[in-house]
């Protein structure tokens, strides 16, 4: 199926990341957001995301200027019943995905494809709200969108190879690499990568430094941050919370929260956004 335009629900950090990078495709972006306020400062900062790379010269200002027209931004639901695909980046919280899905399997043609950017819910749990699961897929961007080039394309069991090869040409349409992911707790990456950040909290806990956790995976092991550093940027809540989610999916001791971590989060030092986490900002 031929995509022509898009909605994108949700101003938060993801959904103006999936804004800019389908503007930047070419696709006419329609882009709700329940909290007006929200969206007015998110079309702002998409705006200085997008001249910023203007001036970087990653992007033409014609091409900024073209992008930028195909977005409207919109705080009414019903704009939805005329697009081709709905790609949602709202609160990761399953009641309110759940809500919003029902009411857009009523409004949108039956055609429409729908794409969730979850993290950690079910795709198969969320497509079972509406009655489109084989249209309905899992599209895992990563932060920041304009700069990550991965996406997790992950098929529920009833996800059709259709929607599947849509959104993987939608994929490629971005500029971006897709890999398909199983839809299991994690997907394929956070499943890997959390593993990883839990053993560096175990190593604090264990009495080694930051730095030299950080220093020793970053020449050790070429990675372009170090593990703490990079926990203290996602937000140690939300690193706690994906953890919590793989140890409860798998039933494996491997992802079990290290007691440090969930302490920090109990102290409410969360990393970067408060200004403390494993370093101090
Ligand atoms: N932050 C990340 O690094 C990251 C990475 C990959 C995927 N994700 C996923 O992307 C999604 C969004 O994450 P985020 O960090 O942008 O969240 P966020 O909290 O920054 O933004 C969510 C936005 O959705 C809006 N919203 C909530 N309910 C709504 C509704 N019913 N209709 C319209 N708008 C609604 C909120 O007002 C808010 O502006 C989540 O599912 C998250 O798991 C996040």
């Amino acid at each position: 199926m031929e995509i022509k335009n898009i909605m994108v629900v949700g101003a938060g950090l993801m959904g103006r990341g999936i804004v800019e990078a389908a503007a930047k495709a070419g696709y006419s972006v329609f882009w709700y957001e329940k909290n007006g306020e929200i969206g007015s400062s998110s079309f702002i900062k998409l705006k200085e995301s997008m001249n910023k790379a203007v001036e970087k010269g990653k992007l033409e200002q014609s091409a900024k200027e073209k992008a930028l027209n195909a977005v409207t931004l919109v705080d009414d639901i019903t704009a939805a019943a005329d697009v081709d695909m709905v790609i949602e980046a709202i609160t990761e919280k399953i009641s309110l995905k759940t809500a919003l899905f029902t009411e857009l399997d009523a409004l949108c043609k039956e055609e429409t494809l729908f794409a969730t950017n979850t993290s950690s819910l079910s795709i198969t749990e969320l497509a079972g709200c509406t009655k489109r699961p084989d249209r309905f897929i899992g599209m895992h961007f990563f932060s920041p969108v304009p700069v990550m080039k991965l996406v997790e394309i992950i098929k529920g069991v009833e996800t059709s190879d259709q929607t599947f090869n849509t959104a993987a040409d939608i994929v490629t349409a971005m500029k971006k690499e897709y890999i398909s992911a199983p839809d299991y707790p994690g997907f394929l990456v956070n499943r890997i990568l959390l593993v990883m950040l839990n053993e560096a909290f175990n190593c604090i806990r264990d009495g080694m430094l930051p730095e030299d956790v950080d220093k020793g995976m970053t020449l050790g092991c070429n990675m372009p941050m170090g593990p703490l550093i990079l926990a203290d940027f996602v937000g140690l809540d939300v690193v706690y919370s994906v953890l919590t989610i793989l140890y409860e999916g798998y039933g494996d001791n491997k992802y079990k929260p290290c007691p440090l971590l969930k302490n920090m989060v109990d102290a409410g030092h969360l990393g970067r956004k408060t200004g403390r986490g494993f370093y101090t900002y």
